[in-house]
């Protein structure tokens, strides 16, 4: 860090990266001088939007800039691991985009080469820097009782990410709708429930819409030969060594409208979190008793950049820690996997 000015370099310059830099910008003391991207006119455009001073095709490049601290990971799943590796190895912080890696073997290794370099390690689960999950996670530990059920879903009726891109090849992204956007969820879920060990996973998953070309969102850049070869419905069944038990839905693309929810009950309150609004509940004097916190509005890409530099600089370890990253993307293996094997049970 020179000058006390803490220097962020983004590596893909596509459609998520411009709210992190949007973010990093907006903070004092850091800056976003260079930003990497294989489509150099997007990085063109991207420097040009939002100001930044340069750009490069080969983030490489940036790794070997002695003046960059850290940099935020906005590639395609499948590089997330192994640019993320060499990021640490190069001493740099790395802020990896969700899901963490496309299996949990590349989630380990990145565990691996966070220990043998000391650097700080995070991924992106905006959700849990949100007013909703941190007032939830309190009534949680303060007010619930035993945790023992959870239902959490992410389910859009026409959003099919990149259409035929990186997002719909399962050797590319890891998984569909489970990994890409239920990770949030389920994230957002286990906090609350103080992250329970899970134990073996039962799961469908389908494939009805995207082959057909059907579904699609206007997220990411569609690629013309529309292949397609993830799921575009998941449900799964979760089991914790505590007892308790999650439901998790994912979906893009289905004949129902768009819902995003959390919904945790223990043996004396409840917490449900459906499309951003958070509601508890419990029981006084022997009567339901309902409450609705008032819950600030607030940008949790720029909280989740805040948390980013802090851990960087004082060496906390992030809320969002990759051994999270590493279980949630360990359930969606069996997910994957339980599925492939008609439903079977497996064991975690
Ligand atoms: N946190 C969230 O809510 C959220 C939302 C959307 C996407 N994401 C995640 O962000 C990541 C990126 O998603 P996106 O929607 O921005 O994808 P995208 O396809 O829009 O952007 C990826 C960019 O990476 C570039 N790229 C590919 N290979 C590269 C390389 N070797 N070097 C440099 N650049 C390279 C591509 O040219 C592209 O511009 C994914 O992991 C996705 O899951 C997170």
């Amino acid at each position: 860090m020179s000058n006390n000015v803490f220097k962020v370099a983004l590596i893909g310059a596509g459609s998520i990266a411009h709210s992190h830099a949007e973010a990093y910008m907006s903070l004092e003391g850091v800056e976003v001088p260079i930003v990497a991207d294989i489509n150099t006119s997007r990085a063109q455009e991207f420097i040009t939007r939002h100001g930044i001073e340069s750009w490069t095709e080969d983030y490489k490049e940036i790794l070997g800039m002695d003046d960059i601290d850290a940099v935020v990971l906005c590639l395609p799943n499948y590089l997330h691991a192994p640019i993320a590796i060499e990021a640490m190895r190069a001493g740099k912080h790395v802020l990896v985009e969700k899901p963490m890696a496309t299996n949990a073997k590349e989630a380990q290794e990145m565990i691996d080469v966070r220990d043998e370099t000391g650097k700080t390690l995070m991924i992106t689960m905006q959700l849990r820097h949100s007013e909703n999950t941190k007032a939830a996670s309190e009534f949680a530990k303060d007010n619930m009782g035993d945790i023992y059920y959870a239902k959490c879903g992410y389910m859009r009726r026409s959003g099919i990410p990149g259409w035929g891109s990186w997002f719909t090849r399962k050797e590319e992204a890891g998984g569909g709708p489970c990994s890409d956007i239920a990770v949030h969820v389920l994230d957002q879920c286990l906090a609350i429930m103080d992250f329970p060990n899970p134990v073996s996973v039962t799961a469908s998953t389908y494939s009805t819409f995207g082959p057909e070309g059907r579904g699609k969102g206007g997220w990411g850049y569609p690629e013309l030969d529309g292949f397609f070869d993830v799921e575009d419905l998941a449900s799964a069944f979760i089991r914790f060594d505590n007892g308790a038990t999650v439901i998790m839905e994912a979906s893009w693309a289905m004949h129902l409208p768009d819902r995003q929810w959390v919904e945790v009950l223990g043996t004396e309150g409840g917490v449900k979190i459906e499309n951003g609004e958070l509601n508890l509940y419990k029981e006084e004097g022997g009567r339901p008793f309902n409450m609705k916190p008032e819950v600030k509005r607030e940008n949790i890409t720029v909280n989740t950049a805040e948390h980013f530099i802090e851990c960087c600089k004082t060496g906390q370890k992030p809320i969002t820690s990759p051994e999270r990253g590493l279980i949630l993307i360990k359930i969606f293996d069996a997910v994957y996997e339980s599925s492939a094997q008609n439903g079977k049970q497996i064991e975690l």
